[in-house]
């Protein structure tokens, strides 16, 4: 592994600086909770490609560790700085409601484009922390900062193997740039999906006795799309998204205003 959690100094984190951003509170968290929870994917992805030892091996011996590790980076995090908050609790309710969800059937038709979707989650993801590491920048909160740092650069990293590995599933199964398109928007389309809701909903019912509605987690979407407007690296994402489509230069920047434009649309 590039990095360690546990050289982190969690201890010279001034709480001050972050513990009264709400908002932060449930992305990390939420965060926290989807990483911790990839031994689940790690296990249908390996069941997936079961017939290619060397992309089961990564699997299971690089990629889980290291978004477990992501995960456990981030629950130390709100651990130390909301020391109040049950962690394991709210962690409890959103693996019970969470796991039905994650099953193959949410897989794509084949290889080489569940590796396009898997490009796309890699994408949402390194570019979320990203966001973060730059909005900790302005808050003035290294420790935050190192962490979000040092989980996109991983990110990036699984992303340019899951590259590598649609290639080769690409060599035979050939898509065309619509279904490469396609594979890409519908992916996209889920990014909003459940596993947002559900840990948003196991951190509130965790923290309040009143029952949860749905204008709550409306209500923090609201949030986060301010702080994406201002934070998130649209490009990066787009250029990310785009690649698997081989375009040339000048196409690929003709495409970068639609597709932020698209982007936008679709709330992200
Ligand atoms: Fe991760
Ligand atoms: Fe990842």
């Amino acid at each position: 592994m590039r990095w360690h959690y546990k050289d982190i100094e969690y201890d010279s984190i001034d709480r001050s600086k972050v513990q009264d951003k709400d908002f932060l509170f449930y992305l990390i968290t939420s965060a926290s909770f989807i990483e911790i929870t990839s031994d689940v994917y790690e296990k249908n992805l390996a069941t997936f490609y079961q017939d290619n030892p060397e992309v089961v091996q990564w699997l299971e011996k690089v990629w889980e560790p290291e978004e477990l590790q992501h995960g456990k980076a981030l629950k130390k995090y709100v651990q130390t700085v909301w020391s109040d908050f049950d962690w394991e609790e709210a962690y409890d309710k959103f693996r019970q409601e969470y796991l039905p969800h994650c099953t193959l059937d949410e897989f794509q038709p084949t290889k080489a484009k569940e590796m396009l979707a898997r490009m796309v989650v890699e994408t949402g993801t390194s570019t979320f922390y990203r966001a973060i590491e730059r909005f900790s920048q302005d808050l003035n909160e290294p420790i935050l900062a190192q962490i979000s740092h040092n989980i996109s650069k991983d990110e990036i990293y699984h992303y340019d193997t899951f590259y590598e590995t649609y290639k080769h599933y690409n060599a035979t199964e050939k898509l065309g740039k619509n279904e490469i398109v396609k594979v890409i928007y519908d992916r996209l389309k889920m990014v909003d999906g459940e596993d947002g809701r559900i840990a948003y909903k196991a951190i509130y019912e965790t923290l309040h006795d009143t029952p949860f509605e749905d204008r709550y987690y409306e209500e923090h979407k609201r949030k986060v799309s301010k702080f994406a407007k201002k934070y998130y690296p649209y490009n990066m994402a787009i250029k990310m998204l785009l690649r698997p489509l081989n375009l040339n230069k000048t196409v690929e920047k003709a495409s970068v205003p639609l597709i932020r434009g698209a982007l936008k649309i679709l709330g992200i």
